[in-house]
């Protein structure tokens, strides 16, 4: 089957919605890259599930519309689920951006998004799924670490990887050093990715990421 990031599309921009959950830093690089035109998008809205997520204040300052939907306030993933479809569609997006949104979406949202949905995740994946990826790349002793860009898909962490960055480990590295030669990383390869998006050079066949067909 084929998906919908093939649709080729030169001059206007790219409708993307950005979901996050907290500071915002990857939000920030996509901002920065539409305003100085490397990225031809446009962000229709940022979405936090966090109430006090300074990426929201990063949003506002470029005078992009904001979402808030408190997940605290929902008794159910699926009911929070519902919510959170409910606003990305008001804005009808090609390209749903998931940067630093640290919640567990169900099934139900994934599949109906596959395709249109991306994330950025801090390791090499298959390795290191989930939360505290620097430490635990440390404590393994591993020569390499990195991002994953990939599609969402209803596995965790596990859904087709469109592009990864490696990023050495150093003898003397923390857990905190680490972390910001990844991100540094981060805000070099998710505009990237956009970027391909935004020029019709993605396409997802059976679950196959195919880039410059
Ligand atoms: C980034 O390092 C991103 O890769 C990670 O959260 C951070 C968000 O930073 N995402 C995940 O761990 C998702 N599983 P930011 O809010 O400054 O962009």
């Amino acid at each position: 089957m084929k998906h919908s990031s093939d649709v080729k599309n030169t001059d206007k921009p790219l409708p993307i919605v950005v979901l996050i959950s907290g500071g915002g830093s990857n939000l920030q690089t996509i901002i920065d890259r539409i305003a100085d035109n490397t990225i031809n998008a446009e962000i229709c809205a940022v979405i936090s599930n966090k109430p006090d997520a300074y990426g929201i204040k990063r949003a506002q300052k470029a005078n992009i519309p904001t979402e808030i939907i408190d997940h605290s306030q929902y008794d159910s993933r699926e009911s929070f689920d519902a919510e959170l479809t409910r606003r990305i569609e008001k804005y009808q997006p090609e390209l749903i951006v998931l940067a630093g949104f640290m919640r567990i979406l169900s099934d139900d949202f994934v599949n109906h998004f596959y395709g249109k949905m991306i994330n950025i995740h801090p390791s090499l994946l298959p390795k290191y799924r989930g939360l505290h990826t620097h430490k635990r790349a440390l404590d393994a002793g591993d020569s390499e670490h990195g991002l994953s860009i990939h599609y969402v898909s209803a596995k965790l962490d596990g859904g087709p990887v469109i592009l990864q960055k490696t990023v050495p480990v150093l003898e003397n590295d923390t857990e905190s050093s680490l972390a910001e030669r990844v991100l540094a990383q981060e805000h070099i390869a998710y505009p990237q990715v956009i970027q391909w998006f935004s020029q019709g050079r993605l396409q997802l066949i059976d679950n196959q990421v195919i880039l410059d067909k």
